[in-house]
């Protein structure tokens, strides 16, 4: 083989398919010796050691030693100029929303300080092993300027967008229906489809735009192939109650995205805590995304997510931090919160299920799953090195652990950005902890 090539040498883990399609011994792929092979930033092969090893010749071999190599986390909705504010005290989402965000998204006017801001998140979110993310900017045009030049700079994959929001808003951070769809035709002019970049129409949720900018919004979503449509959906019931008053016309909140041509394939609503059968069934049909997002769902107070009830109804699910009303950038701390959501309604999430959400489920509700979310060839070469020695703690919970499955679960339970070791994108190291 080449000596383009560059291995990696770990215990490697991957899914392979939705457990709940395939069950769960299908689901997956294990190399307890394993070897993984990067060429030009994509993935080559992945292998036993013993058998892939023979083969080479004049490849340099990095070895970790008791770790867990698997794909880059992927995260399905988070909120990059939020990053100052996460852990904020004390309020559910509409009051939340006017106490902390909004004078903290006042700020991204200054495109220096949405710079300081992105490289601090993509920082963050590298420490803590996820390689792509769709975010949310702010109203300005210019935070996400900032940010995919950030992102660039690293050569991720990320989906980002310009936040529409025409009315309840302060004066100070809102757009017009005509100068929203401008700023975001601009932006996607310049970014959609540049290197690894990908754009989101990003209407914040159904409150904050005008019928007239929602509009917009959809003529937009489906002006350009590959576009991605990103909002919030069903999280609270304070805001569905407000979205009846607002839109009474409409049969739902979903209806409401659904009018406006806002639903379909690389839409991806953040939530829906609080969705009837026929949303889901809509939500399935349509070929639309929701995220999982469990640490900032408790943090707000804002319901339990019906994991099995979407899943049942087909909807693609992805798992999302939601910084900063998420309190994590961590994908295995969102593991955690995502385990107690369900033991709550007296369900159980499989640790291969958690493995699935967080890379090739994710993969698969943003319609990357042909580049990133598991190691089949060709794929890009976004990948983590988890530490089964991160803390003298979940070292000796590991000695205890008799199988893969009791490692994998207790790695989601007990770890954090201290567990990852290394980050790769694109085959360059972009983090590694010491
Ligand atoms: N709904 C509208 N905007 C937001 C936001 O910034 N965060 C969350 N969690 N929900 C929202
Ligand atoms: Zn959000």
């Amino acid at each position: 083989m080449s000596s383009h090539l560059k291995a990696y040498r770990a215990a490697i883990l991957h899914s392979l398919a939705d457990p709940a399609v395939v069950g769960v011994e299908q689901s997956y792929e294990y190399f307890e010796d394993g070897l993984l092979l990067v060429e030009d930033g994509h993935i080559a092969r992945v292998g036993h050691a013993a058998e892939l090893l023979p083969t080479l010749k004049d490849v340099e071999v990095v070895e970790y030693r008791d770790a867990l190599i698997t794909p880059g986390f992927i995260d399905t909705h988070i909120h990059y100029p939020q990053t100052g504010m996460i852990a904020s005290y004390g309020e559910q989402l509409l009051d939340w929303l006017n106490t902390y965000t909004f004078p903290t998204e006042r700020q991204f006017a200054d495109k220096a300080h949405a710079g300081d801001v992105a490289g601090i998140f993509l920082k963050e979110l590298l420490r803590n092993g996820t390689t792509t993310a769709l975010v949310f900017g702010s109203v300005h045009k210019q935070s996400v300027d900032a940010f995919f030049e950030a992102a660039q700079a690293l050569n991720l994959r990320m989906i980002a967008g310009k936040v529409l929001m025409d009315r309840n808003a302060p004066d100070y951070l809102t757009d017009t229906p005509e100068s929203g769809y401008a700023d975001s035709k601009e932006l996607i002019e310049r970014w959609h489809g540049k290197g690894r970049l990908h754009y989101a129409v990003t209407p914040r949720f159904a409150p904050t735009s005008t019928p007239e900018q929602l509009a917009l919004a959809g003529k937009l979503f489906n002006e350009y192939p590959d576009l991605y449509m990103h909002t919030h959906l069903s999280e609270n019931r304070k805001e569905i109650e407000w979205v009846k008053a607002l839109f009474p016309e409409r049969q739902g909140y979903l209806d409401v995205y659904d009018h406006h041509r806002l639903i379909g394939a690389r839409s991806v609503f953040a939530h829906g805590v609080h969705l009837c059968d026929e949303e889901c069934r809509r939500l399935a049909e349509t070929g639309s995304a929701v995220a999982f997002c469990p640490t900032s769902n408790l943090f707000l107070g804002s319901g339990l997510f019906d994991l099995n009830k979407l899943e049942a109804h087909g909807v693609r699910v992805g798992l999302g931090t939601d910084v900063g009303a998420g309190t994590s950038f961590s994908q295995l701390q969102s593991l955690n919160e995502a385990y107690k959501v369900m033991q709550l309604q007296g369900k159980k999430l499989d640790p291969f299920k958690s493995l699935y959400l967080a890379t090739l489920g994710g993969a698969n509700a943003l319609y990357l799953d042909d580049k990133i979310g598991n190691f089949a060839s060709g794929k890009d070469a976004d990948f983590v090195v988890l530490d089964y020695n991160a803390t003298p703690l979940i070292s000796y919970r590991m000695q205890q652990a008799k199988t893969l499955a009791e490692k994998l679960f207790a790695l989601t339970m007990l770890g954090d950005d201290r567990a990852v070791k290394e980050t790769y994108a694109a085959g360059q190291s972009v983090h590694r902890r010491d």
